[in-house]
């Protein structure tokens, strides 16, 4: 397995403006280190608030750390212009979030051709990409549904056929299972299993659920913004 990304001493403060105006920085990553294989499954796990989701943004280009570096492919992602930054996540990186985040006004066809759309890529060859991927996430029928009139696994399946409408190298993904139940979240993460199985995607996945944990490649925990105790679980 070859190295995909890279995070060196990774930073992240966050000034947040309190009732009384005044502003108090808060300190959220402080210095991570963490290296992903090609290929990989990762899960990371901590606390709540100790900035998980943080990382998974940082690393994905959803936001700019405060200082230190994210290399994809030894590329520094974040000495990027915003431009090419924005070019970066959409063709490189599918992100899975724990509410789907699917566009109300679009059907399941539709969320899942967006990012395609987005790229500029040929219309109809993303429309039967589109179409490909409902195939491989079982909704073929529900192709004209709108999010609002799909189940909540159904949507999250959506979200994940989304994610690869423009064949990421990484998928992140955030407690993609955190609101489904038990055979839902099974179903869900066959899915993704498969994708690395198949398709040899890198998954990183945020997650509070230690049997999920257990079955990834490797576990990396956030203790006061560091990573720390790979590859053991500590209760959370
Ligand atoms: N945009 C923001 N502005 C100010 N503070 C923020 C912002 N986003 C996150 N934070 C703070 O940063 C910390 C880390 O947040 P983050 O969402 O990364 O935590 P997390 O580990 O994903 O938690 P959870 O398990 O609850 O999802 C929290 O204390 C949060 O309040
Ligand atoms: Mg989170």
């Amino acid at each position: 397995m070859s190295n995909l990304i890279r995070v060196e001493n990774l930073h992240k403060t966050y000034v947040d403006a309190t009732s009384d105006d005044i502003t108090t920085p808060i300190e959220v990553l402080k210095g991570v280190d963490i290296e992903v294989q090609q290929g990989e499954i990762l899960a990371i796990l901590g606390k709540s608030g100790v900035g998980k989701s943080t990382l998974l943004h940082l690393i994905g280009g959803l936001d700019r750390p405060t200082s230190g570096s994210v290399f994809f492919e030894d590329r520094n992602i974040h000495a990027y212009s915003d431009r090419k930054l924005d070019q970066f996540r959409n063709l490189e990186v599918g992100f899975i979030f724990q509410s789907h985040h699917l566009l109300p006004e679009f059907t399941a066809l539709e969320n899942i051709a967006i990012g395609g759309l987005i790229a500029r890529k040929n219309v109809s060859e993303t429309y039967s990409s589109a179409n490909e991927i409902l195939d491989y996430v079982g909704l073929v029928d529900r192709s004209n549904h709108y999010p609002s009139e799909l189940s909540g696994g159904e949507r999250q399946r959506i979200a994940i056929g989304r994610a690869l409408i423009n064949q990421p190298k990484v998928i992140l993904a955030d407690e993609p299972t955190g609101n489904l139940d038990r055979k839902t979240s099974a179903d869900i993460l066959d899915l993704l299993w498969d994708l690395n199985d198949r398709l040899d995607r890198t998954l990183i996945l945020v997650t509070h659920d230690h049997g999920l944990a257990q079955r990834t490649d490797r576990i990396v925990h956030i203790v006061d913004g560091r990573i720390t105790d790979q590859n053991q679980i500590v209760e959370t």
